[in-house]
């Protein structure tokens, strides 16, 4: 008896620590907007993909010596209007974060490729911005963009592209602002937008195209150099998802792409050995897919000069990222190569926002492309914060 006895008043004992350990420091919405754009479609000079074969051929001629002589794949645009479910998360700390009686500082999180909002939230405390940003008295609003998670996949050749997720962003942001998002999501007093790679791409074209609707930005794994691109599209092989992984992706047209395996991920997204391998594990557990679309329209979008942004931006970059440094971000040739002595407004990316004030550049160290996976990911919380709170927001 006792022995039973004790172990009951241990598990007590426990269930009363996790729930006190458990009182919500935030309290988090899950819940799909219909998001409706109208944005223009790029008609493809290309026939749907109709195995593998044709991707990985197409990804030869795409990528070989004379890539980019011929012409351009994109035909011209026609506006559409379209309506897509957008599965969002809002997060607000427990208690709610008022800067002038106002309803508070929203950062909206544009996840990048190959994952969807959990990016922002991967695990426990190590690897969750998210929840750092609660505490810090921030909100959050992450979302999947187009063709990944929870939100819809249309077309991955004449829907998901590039000008059509800005536009998503743009229209998220607009009901963000207005208060019309969600009867729980107070109209903030300031947005910041937070990217992380083709996230950044899309929120950095946000304070270009619609300078007013962002009072910041937070650029993770980025720079203004797409040199090595071509490396991560390599990467993958342009393995249709279907055949890659149908037990999660059979219902995807032939032009949703994703990479074989685990290490083809590390390749793209890891720095070794500064990251835990069941992290990589996960991640390509819950690997999304990219839209082949979405690649051929990168350039209506980026690099582009926000040159009327009047607001604070930052540039979080990883030591070691693979896709926009080739490797070394903290080197001469690097978009955010900061030389010794030399101020943050020397980097050759501070020249895409002439009017920032100001603009900031950070290399967080120890970590590759996919910074919110590795050891170091929280060191990254602190210092986004504190560069916010220095700038009012
Ligand atoms: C699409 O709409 C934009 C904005 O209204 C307009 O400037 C553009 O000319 C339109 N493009 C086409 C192809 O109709
Ligand atoms: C998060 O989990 C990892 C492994 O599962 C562990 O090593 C690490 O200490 C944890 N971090 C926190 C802050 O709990
Ligand atoms: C990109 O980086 C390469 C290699 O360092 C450099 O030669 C090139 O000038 C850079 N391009 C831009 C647009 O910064
Ligand atoms: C982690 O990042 C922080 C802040 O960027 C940096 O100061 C620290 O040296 C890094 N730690 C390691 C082990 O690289």
């Amino acid at each position: 008896m006792t022995p039973i006895l004790n172990t009951a008043i241990v598990l007590l004992s426990a269930a009363l620590t996790v729930s006190c350990a458990a009182e919500p420091e935030s309290t988090c919405t899950d819940f799909i907007a219909p998001v409706t754009v109208t944005a223009p479609s790029y008609g493809l000079q290309f026939p749907p993909f109709e195995n593998g074969y044709q991707a990985t051929h197409f990804l030869n001629v795409a990528t070989n010596r004379d890539a980019g002589l011929g012409p351009s794949p994109l035909k011209a645009p026609v506006n559409v209007t379209q309506t897509f479910d957008i599965s969002a998360r809002y997060c607000t700390p427990a208690k709610t974060y008022a800067r002038d009686g106002k309803g508070g500082s929203v950062m909206l999180l544009t996840h990048g490729i190959g994952f969807d909002k959990s990016y922002w939230s991967f695990g426990n405390a190590t690897y969750n911005y998210v929840l750092a940003a609660t505490r810090a008295g921030y909100s959050t609003l992450s979302y999947d963009r187009l063709g990944t998670g929870l939100s819809s996949h249309p077309s991955a050749y004449t829907a998901v592209q590039a000008p059509t997720e800005l536009a998503v962003l743009t229209q998220l942001t607009t009901l963000l602002r207005s208060g019309t998002l969600g009867h729980r999501i107070p109209a903030p007093a300031t947005v910041v937008h937070v990217g992380h790679s083709w996230g950044s791409i899309l929120s950095c074209a946000l304070a270009a195209a619609t300078p007013s609707l962002s009072d910041g930005l937070v650029l993770t794994g980025f720079t203004h150099n797409a040199t090595w691109m071509n490396d991560f599209a390599i990467s993958t092989g342009f393995r249709l998802a279907r055949d890659a992984a149908p037990a999660r992706f059979a219902a995807l047209d032939s032009g949703y792409l994703t990479w074989p395996d685990a290490l083809a991920n590390q390749y793209a997204f890891f720095a070794y050995p500064f990251f835990d391998p069941a992290v990589l594990r996960l991640a390509e557990a819950r690997k999304q897919p990219f839209a082949v679309a979405e690649l051929l329209t990168e350039p209506l979008v980026y690099p582009v000069v926000a040159a009327e942004f009047a607001a604070p931006v930052l540039i979080v970059v990883a030591e070691f990222d693979l896709i926009f440094c080739g490797g070394a971000c903290g080197i001469p040739g690097s978009s955010v190569y900061v030389p010794p002595g030399g101020k943050a407004g020397d980097a050759p990316s501070a020249a895409f926002f002439p009017k920032a004030r100001p603009f900031d550049v950070v290399l967080q160290p120890r970590t590759g492309h996919g910074m919110n996976l590795h050891y170091n990911a929280s060191s990254m919380y602190e210092v986004t914060f504190g560069f916010l709170r220095r700038n009012g927001l």
